[in-house]
């Protein structure tokens, strides 16, 4: 029978424990909420919100079509340009999504006959792009310079190496500096993704490759997300203006995908301008994360130390990581839960993102659920 092979995947997924479901979020939910990447807690900031109505007003619910045809309003243009230039780059593009616009970096960058040196952790949108690029992909250890250097020293030009600047899961930091230079002997560029690093890494949240000294180099690119810490929905690439024209003639996810719709580019415009004005908030969501690892620490967690915002707490087995999860729901927190296959490592944790604008004492109410409803 046609699909009769999807209900036997979907038995075993139920005899594994690995069903995912939708739980759909109230608009007023009342859960301390430590599980979304709202990092600057600006998602529902007045000044995001009338961004997005005033840029529906006047341009409308949808984009209408694709950046190359009517797609492209003013707005694309200033936050394109107010974006490159916050993170220190020539040029941006924005893409309806973060996945798309890895997607397009990566196989616009890696034609065939190139090589791919691609970090083991990286994030899924990352490993897609692999997936589509013509180019050969080789996946290295993680977050380790001497295996890309290896790996590089095989290339046939061109070649790239592609990593997070912060990996998802455990929230480590790729080490930049030296990726940048291992790519650097072997004339190989380097792209980043920069979802978990923008807003939150760098003086004023400009990001990991600007703390990293990387902004503006001509052999770097930096893919982001608008959806994290800037509240807003989409994604966006920066890099030299000639990879950037490069893109906008050769990405497929730009050239064949509706360009971001007007009220989520006017959002991520209006958040980018408040962190401008407010870049204690990048520091904040930082000084979070160290206090929630020190104090889940403290008593006894096993929490990987924070170099951004994400703060991953070990679990005992995927079945436990379940229930540590609904069990601090039932008690009136969200968490994440990361459970394999989403993990390659086999470990589960739960998974915390510190926001700005969580007090110390949500911060305690937090750390003090997690313990009581620790398996
Ligand atoms: C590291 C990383 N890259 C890319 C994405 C995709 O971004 P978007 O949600 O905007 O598609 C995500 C998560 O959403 C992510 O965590």
């Amino acid at each position: 029978m046609a699909f009769g092979w999807i209900d036997e995947q979907a038995a075993a997924r139920r005899r594994a424990g690995l069903v995912r479901t939708l739980r759909p979020r109230p608009a007023d939910s009342p859960l301390l909420d430590l599980a979304s990447n709202d990092y600057l807690g600006l998602a529902r900031h007045p000044e995001i919100i009338e961004g997005a109505a005033e840029a529906a007003r006047r341009w409308g619910g949808g984009a209408t079509g694709s950046r190359l045809v009517t797609g492209t309003t003013e707005l694309h243009g200033e936050l394109e340009r107010e974006l490159a230039d916050f993170c220190g780059f020539e040029a941006a593009l924005v893409f309806s999504s973060g996945y798309a616009a890895n997607l397009a970096a990566v196989t616009a960058l890696a034609p065939h006959g190139s090589l791919v040196v691609s970090d083991a952790g990286n994030h899924a949108s990352l490993i897609d792009g692999c997936r589509l690029a013509r180019g050969t992909t080789q996946v290295v250890a993680h977050a380790d310079p001497d295996a890309v250097r290896k790996a590089l020293s095989t290339a046939k030009s061109p070649a790239i190496t592609v990593s997070d600047t912060v990996f998802s899961v455990d929230g480590d930091a790729a080490p930049l500096a030296e990726l940048a230079a291992a790519c650097r002997e072997y004339g190989a560029g380097l792209v980043v993704d920069d979802a978990h690093g923008l807003g939150v890494l760098g003086d004023g949240g400009r990001g990991a490759p600007h703390a990293a000294g990387l902004a503006g180099a001509p052999d770097v690119v930096v893919t982001v997300t608008l959806s994290k810490s800037l509240g807003s929905q989409g994604g966006a690439v920066l890099g030299p203006a000639h990879v950037i024209d490069h893109l906008v003639n050769a990405a497929r996810t730009f050239i064949f995908d509706t360009g971001l719709a007007p009220a989520a580019t006017g959002a991520a415009l209006a958040a980018l301008r408040l962190l401008r004005r407010e870049p204690e908030r990048a520091a904040r969501a930082r000084e979070v994360a160290r206090a929630l690892h020190t104090r889940l620490t403290a008593s006894g967690h096993e929490a990987v130390r924070p170099d951004a915002a994400v703060v991953s707490v070990r679990a005992p087995s995927p079945d436990q990581a379940v229930r540590w999860a609904a069990d601090c729901r039932s008690a009136g927190l969200a968490v994440g839960c990361f459970r394999p296959p989403s993990v390659p490592d086999g470990v589960s944790r739960l998974r915390l993102t510190a926001r700005a604008d969580l007090t110390e004492g949500q911060i305690d109410r937090a750390v003090g659920i997690i313990g009581d409803t620790r398996p």
